[in-house]
């Protein structure tokens, strides 16, 4: 079985607040329609973008539940408008005939301290088993320490590669991959990962860019599987990313 992450930075504008990228949303729901999905099936989670990020960075909901009214609402509005997009989402990739379902992370995920700690995942094993796509994005679920958190795709991702035993994870994003000096790295080792940091400049997002997802990625380290970052934009990279074709950058 096999993750795709597609980054909100690829499936919005994220300088523009509450806009999807229609193209590139058309463009994965084209390229998923193509896959056979035979092989464990296929787990979608997708980044918030310019539809969560900030919000949640207005509301500091980083740091979880204030007590406030105000702190409450912010996570309210903030998941809304996650779900929008997904709800967009999804409703291209359906369109193309792909059975993807959305799946709540505030209903089948709780952390501790912002980090997983327990997952509801009897029925994305039922769902996988009848060849449909389950669909994950970042959230806020309920924390035991803080009443609730921003908890980033990226990090379910990997939580869930883990947990579901996939041989790959794809990351893409609005760049065609790690990037060292303006050219595309072609691969990477999970120990050169700290050494590469020096190259990532932090956008200031409220799940801590892409430094915090190579930080995700880093604990793949000895699980087998392999991670691919990719540009979500270029036309066909995602399919010859899940056919295993040399796209982007590999991490292994
Ligand atoms: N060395 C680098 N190589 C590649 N991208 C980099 C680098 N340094 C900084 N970046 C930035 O990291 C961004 C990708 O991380 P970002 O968190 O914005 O995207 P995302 O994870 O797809 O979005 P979201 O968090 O909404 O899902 C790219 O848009 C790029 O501008
Ligand atoms: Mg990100």
């Amino acid at each position: 079985m096999i993750i795709v992450k597609a980054g909100g930075s690829a499936i919005t504008h994220k300088s523009e607040p509450y806009s999807p990228n229609e193209s590139t949303i058309a463009s994965v729901a084209e390229q998923l329609s193509q896959t056979s999905r035979s092989d464990g099936g296929m787990i979608l989670v997708h980044g918030v973008g310019s539809f969560g990020h900030p919000l949640a960075k207005e509301h500091d909901l980083g740091h979880g539940y204030d007590g406030t009214e105000e702190g409450l609402m912010g996570a309210m509005f903030t998941h809304y408008w996650v779900d929008e997009l997904s709800q967009r989402f999804i409703k291209a990739i359906i369109d193309h005939g792909v059975p993807a379902l959305r799946c709540r992370p505030t209903t089948s995920f709780v952390t501790k301290s912002r980090r997983i700690v327990d997952f509801y995942s009897e029925p994305i094993g039922k769902y996988l088993e009848m060849g449909i796509v389950p669909v994950f994005h970042g959230d806020v679920p309920a924390d035991r320490d803080q009443g609730f958190s921003v908890l980033s795709s990226d990090q379910i991702a990997v939580f869930l590669a883990r947990h579901f035993g996939a041989r790959k994870v794809i990351f893409g994003m609005d760049v065609p991959g790690l990037l060292r000096e303006g050219e595309t790295v072609p691969e990477l080792g999970f120990g050169a990962i700290p050494e590469f940091m020096e190259f990532v400049s932090d956008n200031n997002d409220a799940s801590g860019g892409l430094q915090k997802k190579l930080q995700e990625i880093q604990a793949l380290e000895g699980s087998g599987i392999e991670v691919r970052l990719i540009g979500l934009g270029e036309p066909g990279a995602l399919l010859r990313a899940i056919e295993g074709e040399v796209v982007g950058t590999l991490i292994r």
